[in-house]
């Protein structure tokens, strides 16, 4: 298993603190935020890591992040030249992917849950990784309505009457499949190749699972979540070291 962590994007909620440097490299409590999805990863025993980033401060991650010798891994680095959509990740990985199966993480997502079950247990075709989520936000998420056997039966981006109280959160795990189910995608309205669309080719072929995740999931994409993101990290003993 390989994975990915993809730390683009336009980071615009965060302006004007993300004028001057990347989201993912913004600090949460003791370090830089990309350090807690890097730790979720090489806690689950993946080694070969490929790190997306936008060409703007490319050479800081180089310079936080280095060969990953020092963590033990290997890390190789990509740059996405615009932020074209989550999907894009697979098409720019290709050539790091192979034939491997490949667990993608989000660069300004923080998880307290430890995957490596789930990797392990991983079998082919597509796992996402889903929490509960409070009434208010679910018009505002991507939100998997799954059965009894965690098939998942529909996801919907911000559907205004939600099937299902849990959200699509930013860990993901392929097969190798992958590279073609993302270069089959269409840009959406915004213009991106959205990891929905991707999900769906999965579940199109009923190759699709939820994992519903135990701890806390926050996205520290907004003011409000990057402060508490640094609460949690500062209360919890668990995301000390590295
Ligand atoms: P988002 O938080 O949805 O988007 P964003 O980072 O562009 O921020 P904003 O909405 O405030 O403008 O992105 C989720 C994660 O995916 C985040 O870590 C950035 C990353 N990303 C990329 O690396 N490339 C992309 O093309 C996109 C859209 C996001």
């Amino acid at each position: 298993m390989k994975g990915i962590i993809l730390s683009g994007g336009h980071g615009s909620r965060l302006l004007p603190l993300t004028r001057v440097t990347s989201k993912q490299l913004l600090p949460v409590y003791d370090k830089p935020m990309i350090m807690y999805p890097l730790r979720a990863l090489l806690n689950a025993g993946i080694k070969d890591i490929l790190i997306i980033v936008a060409p703007d401060h490319a050479g800081d991650y180089l310079k936080l992040l280095g060969s990953g010798k020092e963590f033990g891994a290997r890390f190789a680095y990509e740059v996405q030249d615009k932020p074209e959509g989550l999907a894009q990740a697979f098409i720019i990985g290709e050539h790091f992917i192979e034939n491997d199966s490949v667990c993608m993480i989000l660069g300004d997502n923080i998880f307290e849950d430890d995957i490596t079950e789930s990797l392990n247990s991983f079998s082919g075709g597509a796992k996402i990784f889903v929490k509960e989520v409070p009434k208010e936000d679910r018009t505002r998420l991507g939100i998997v309505e799954f059965g009894k056997d965690n098939k998942v039966i529909s996801i919907e981006e911000k559907p205004q009457i939600p099937k299902s109280p849990f959200a699509q959160t930013g860990i993901y795990i392929y097969d190798s499949q992958v590279v073609e189910a993302a270069k089959a995608q269409k840009p959406s309205a915004r213009g991106e190749l959205e990891i929905t669309d991707l999900n769906n080719w999965y579940l199109a072929k009923d190759q699709l699972q939820a994992e519903i995740l135990k701890g806390e999931w926050i996205d520290a994409g907004t003011f409000e979540s990057l402060f508490r993101a640094a609460e949690l990290a500062r209360k919890k003993a668990t995301f000390r070291g590295l």
